[in-house]
């Protein structure tokens, strides 16, 4: 039978995600580390977190630091295994974009950096609150993660599950003032 720890974590992996490499500067350096649990928080003030690891580097260096979300592509899978320390002897090419506040890689969907907003006891992790100072957007896929394996979208499906929640971009019901639980396009 399988323990109730592994029962959890397979929950856990249910849950389907993007990749992200999380990166800083410490002391001339650039430090990056692969990141799942990443998620938007508040658009005014534009707020995101991430959450991490006590026991990895990334964790002690975001104390007060300023750092970058780089959203990775379907293409860039190399990328997350060797920012997670398992690219093995393989070398992955690791090319980086000129940024002002934190470490860009080249190529990634979309870069957030942020400086810190706030940072939250999270018991074994620590969850890091930044508010987003740069950001930007390009062409590409996003790398996805579902139950401990990497994944590709497959294309969106026919209807949009959000038009007249307060997520909706288009402001929807949200703006004309429309009941919150006005019937949706579920
Ligand atoms: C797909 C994937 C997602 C990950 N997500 C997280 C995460 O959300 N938080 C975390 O602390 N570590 C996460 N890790 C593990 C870190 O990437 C890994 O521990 C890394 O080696 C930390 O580097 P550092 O100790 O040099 O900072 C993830 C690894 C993979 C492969």
């Amino acid at each position: 039978m399988a323990s109730p720890e592994r029962v959890l974590r397979d929950c856990l992996g249910r849950f389907g995600t993007g990749v992200t490499v999380v990166t800083t500067r410490h002391g001339g350096t650039v430090h990056g580390a692969t990141v799942n649990a990443f998620t938007s928080v508040s658009l005014d003030p534009p707020l995101v977190m991430v959450s991490l690891d006590r026991r990895s580097r990334m964790c002690g260096l975001l104390a007060d630091a300023t750092f970058g979300v780089n959203i990775l592509g379907a293409e860039q899978r190399d990328l997350a295994l060797c920012f997670a320390g398992l690219a093995g002897t393989r070398p992955v090419d690791v090319a980086w974009e000129p940024a002002a506040l934190a470490p860009r890689l080249a190529g990634c969907p979309a870069y957030l950096a942020c400086t810190p907003w706030a940072a939250y006891d999270g018991g074994d992790h620590v969850l890091y609150v930044g508010e987003v100072r740069e950001f930007d957007v390009e062409p590409g896929e996003p790398l996805l993660f579902h139950g401990g394996r990497f994944h590709e979208l497959v294309g969106p499906s026919r209807r949009t599950a959000w038009s007249g929640s307060l997520d909706d971009p288009t402001g929807g019901a949200w703006a004309a003032g429309a009941p919150l639980l006005s019937p949706s396009a579920h």
